[in-house]
């Protein structure tokens, strides 16, 4: 079972509130991407000393890795109204138009999945972006007029998982574009350390390392197996998470060791057994699993390639010692060939 599948559609709401509760307010209390939350830092400062809007962000990196959370905290810091909406939600212009006309002076507007916009909602964020105003056509048939409407400096704040998909002239309105990365054991360690205690339950460095370890380098995934820890520790451990305790219940969830999913283990056994460790394309894994190349590539591979299993080389992907010992499969020498100066 994967830890993303350990969320059931009924519990969606329930979920949405249990993050929401952990989610840091500001900067400070924000764990890791420490380049990121300089130059945020610096932005934030410099707009609030002028008193002007902040430029616009482009905030990308896999799902869970915290684009929302810094939305909303660029928002406090600036100490300015945040509205949220999302690409697949923006349908009509209307929809668009209506948002930005009643926009306040330097607020952050925040437009999560910004690669699901339709081309012609995202056509008249452009303008909007660039020197904020609308254009609007007012009437129908041959008396049509378009009319440009001034609307107020704002700071639009665009996620994604997928920003091979962001358009270029999208892109190029943004004059922050920054890379969310995945997080470390200690960083996981210190949110898992900082959710329990908001949490009220106690919990041993061991047992929180181990949580962390297990978490795919993913605040979200690292707090919903917390949840599902102290479930188990209620019940089964007065309520005290120690190493064994997150160990056991961890077991009996089936969550990998490395916190690996389902999609990276077909992943990774693609490449160790039906390719014998590569190297191989990312056309031929995709085609074997069944994703989109894009997807394997933007939000699989980068934690497959930090936690040392997977190699990107101009041949192909290529598995490491690491991954044939993790994955149990014996290395096959002859068949396809690999490279062992990468070894
Ligand atoms: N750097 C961080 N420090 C502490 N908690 C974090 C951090 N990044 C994410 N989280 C937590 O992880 C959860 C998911 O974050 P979110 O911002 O919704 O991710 P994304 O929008 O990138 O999918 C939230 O509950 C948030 O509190
Ligand atoms: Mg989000």
């Amino acid at each position: 079972m994967s830890a993303e599948r350990l969320v059931s559609a009924a519990g969606l709401d329930e979920e949405r509130q249990f993050e929401a509760g952990l989610r840091p307010r500001r900067l400070a209390d924000f764990t890791g991407q420490a380049r990121l939350k300089e130059v945020l830092s610096i932005a934030i400062e410099a707009a609030r000393k002028r008193g002007e809007a902040m430029d616009h962000v482009l905030l990308y990196g896999p799902p869970g890795l915290g684009k929302t959370t810094l939305a909303s905290i660029i928002a406090s810091e600036l100490d300015v109204p945040f509205t949220q909406t999302s690409g697949p939600v923006l349908q009509k212009k209307m929809d668009l138009s209506g948002i930005l006309t009643s926009i306040k002076a330097r607020q952050v507007f925040f437009i999560d999945e910004v690669h699901r916009l339709l081309p012609d909602v995202e056509e008249m964020l452009y303008s909007a972006l660039e020197d904020f105003h609308l254009d609007i056509l007012i009437g129908t048939g041959p008396g049509a007029r378009t009319h440009s409407i001034p609307i107020q400096k704002f700071t639009a704040i665009g996620a994604t998982t997928r920003q091979g998909l962001v358009s270029a002239p999208m892109r190029g309105r943004f004059g922050l574009v920054l890379r969310l990365n995945h997080y470390d054991v200690p960083e996981l360690t210190r949110i898992v350390e900082r959710s329990s205690k908001l949490l009220d339950t106690p919990i041993e460095l061991a047992g929180a390392e181990e949580i962390a370890r297990r978490a795919r380098g993913t605040p979200r995934i690292a707090n919903r197996l917390l949840r599902r820890v102290r479930d188990y520790a209620q019940v089964r451990a007065h309520g005290h998470i120690t190493p064994e305790v997150a160990e056991t219940a961890l077991d009996l969830l089936e969550v990998d060791r490395f916190g690996l999913d389902e999609i990276d283990q077909k992943i990774m056994r693609t490449v160790l057994e039906k390719f014998g460790g590569g190297p191989v394309g990312l056309g031929s894994i995709a085609a074997a699993i069944g994703e989109e190349p894009e997807t394997i590539e933007e939000v699989y591979e980068p934690y497959l390639i930090q936690l040392g299993f997977l190699h990107r080389s101009p041949r192909g992907r290529i598995a490491t010692e690491r991954a044939f010992d993790y994955f149990k499969v014996p290395k096959r020498y002859g068949g396809i060939e690999r490279q062992p100066e990468l070894f």
